[in-house]
């Protein structure tokens, strides 16, 4: 038989390199085979079948009626509202405080200086873009889907954290404040609160539960080294909620001097859309990266959404592809309230922190408890745009359960070579889910984090079933 090369094919049939490569992997083009590093295709084989028109799968909902080249310029409204959500539920101070913030965000975030200056430390600190990575061993290990993953475990501090810390600290800079105060959980935004303040030279604050203080300890020494002061939460389940809670507080006592570092696209305005234009940039380097790697657009986005910054940033850029779009929810323990941290798929309407949005609740209307492995994700609301976009359709949201991220953990350490923080692993074990089901197709999923802080907390409780002594 004769064989023509990537090259010749691609020629051919009128077609990207990178296309043909990807449709060779997928198994897509009969007869063709992988010799050393390049594929060799048989002469006789026919242009493969563009399957994309045929994998339309948007729901025919109202997203039509939405024009997604202009949405981040629409939404949100000036008064911070997506849709029904979002806005700001807070007393009079700190409305002040925060229309200073707003009005900031408006004039020197949108300048030339700022923007050179953020790009430079993009670039030269934070070691951005973040490449994609085509997760070879794991996608033949699962079946025919190609899964790849946008490596912000490898952005500076080990995740995402800091593209929008950067970007509040170097505002706050401009406005002249002293001090950045900020909440965490997993401990990621804390680190790159922490790390954005010595960079900047500013004094930092940062609240957490004690429970995560004792899961997350290798982030609470690494934001000591970095010389910030911890203070740890007493208060309710002792977890990201309450430390919201306490940072609030100190907050409104020390406004003129500080500024707030929000560590998600939560709260009142204008924080869901500063945090949100800050991390677009995943989105922005995602989608060129993956059409100049496959030559073509992914068929599944997927991100785990705690407050909803990672999955918000990655998506933002596909929502007016033909992709579906899937934000992962933390299962936790189940489905009954109090177990998990699945706002979307067990919430209901209601206000917390300064905003209106989808929150787990109780029979009786309070905010309930919110459960995961990931301490990153244990928050009982969600962002107020991914409420909206829920609401519209244009994206799905999944649930995965705290057991299963765990095998995704491990999975993608054992076959890559690559530990996920335990947020990425949900987003991960959702991949895993649809490649054992789909019979092709590509996935793209944003591992937000790396597993570091994760390590002693995954051996005590999952090593012996991993064998690890
Ligand atoms: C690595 C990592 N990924 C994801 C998240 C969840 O946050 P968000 O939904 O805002 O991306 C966290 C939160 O701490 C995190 O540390």
């Amino acid at each position: 038989m004769n064989y023509m090369s990537v090259k010749e094919a691609a020629k051919k049939w009128g077609l990207n390199e990178r296309r043909v490569r990807f449709l060779c992997q997928q198994n897509r083009i009969e007869g063709a085979y992988k010799e050393g590093k390049s594929y060799k295709i048989p002469c006789s084989a026919k242009k493969p079948l563009d399957l994309r028109s045929n994998k339309m799968v948007l729901k025919e909902v109202k997203v039509d009626q939405i024009d997604f080249t202009t949405f981040r310029k629409k939404y949100p409204d000036v008064n911070g509202y997506f849709g029904s959500y979002g806005g700001s539920f807070v007393d009079k101070d700190l409305r002040k405080a925060f229309n200073e913030v707003y009005k900031g965000y408006l004039t020197i975030c949108k300048s030339a200086k700022f923007i050179n200056e953020l790009r430079q430390i993009r670039r030269d600190f934070q070691g951005r873009p973040t490449p994609i990575y085509h997760c070879e061993r794991l996608s033949n290990y699962l079946g025919k889907v190609q899964i790849y993953l946008k490596r912000e475990d490898l952005n500076h501090t080990g995740s995402h954290k800091l593209n929008h810390c950067m970007g509040e600290a170097l505002l706050a800079k401009h406005l002249g404040k002293k001090k950045l105060i900020a909440e965490t959980g997993a401990g990621s935004h804390g680190v790159a609160v922490a790390t954005a303040a010595a960079y900047f030279g500013l004094e930092c604050e940062i609240h957490m539960g004690a429970v995560d203080i004792e899961k997350q300890l290798s982030n609470v020494k690494r934001m000591q080294i970095l010389g910030a002061k911890i203070i740890p939460v007493y208060e309710g389940t002792k977890t990201l909620k309450e430390a919201v809670d306490s940072a609030f507080a100190a907050y409104a006592k020390d406004q003129k001097k500080s500024f707030y570092c929000m560590g998600s696209v939560v709260g009142p305005h204008p924080f869901p859309l500063m945090v949100r234009d800050f991390q677009e940039i995943i989105g922005r380097e995602a989608r060129k990266q993956f059409i100049e790697m496959t030559g073509e657009l992914p068929d599944i986005v997927s991100a785990c959404v705690g407050g909803g910054s990672n999955s918000i940033g990655i998506f933002s850029a596909f929502l007016g592809d033909p992709v579906k779009i899937v934000g992962i929810e933390a299962l936790g323990k189940g489905k009954e309230i109090g177990q998990n941290a699945s706002s979307i798929t067990y919430g209901k309407e209601g206000v917390l922190h300064g905003f209106k949005t989808i929150l787990l609740q109780n029979e009786d209307g309070s905010v309930a408890d919110a459960t995961s492995i990931a301490s990153g994700l244990d928050y009982p609301g969600i962002g107020p745009e991914h409420a909206f976009l829920h609401s519209i359709g244009r994206i799905d949201y999944e649930t995965i359960s705290d057991d299963e991220a765990a095998e995704a953990f491990f999975l993608l350490s054992r076959l890559e070579g690559i530990i996920p923080a335990l947020e990425s692993a949900h987003a991960v074990a959702y991949a895993i889910k649809c490649a054992r089901t789909m019979h092709s197709g590509s996935i793209l999923i944003n591992l937000s984090g790396r597993g570091d802080k994760d390590i002693d907390y995954m051996i005590e409780h999952y090593g012996e079933k991993y064998n690890i002594i």
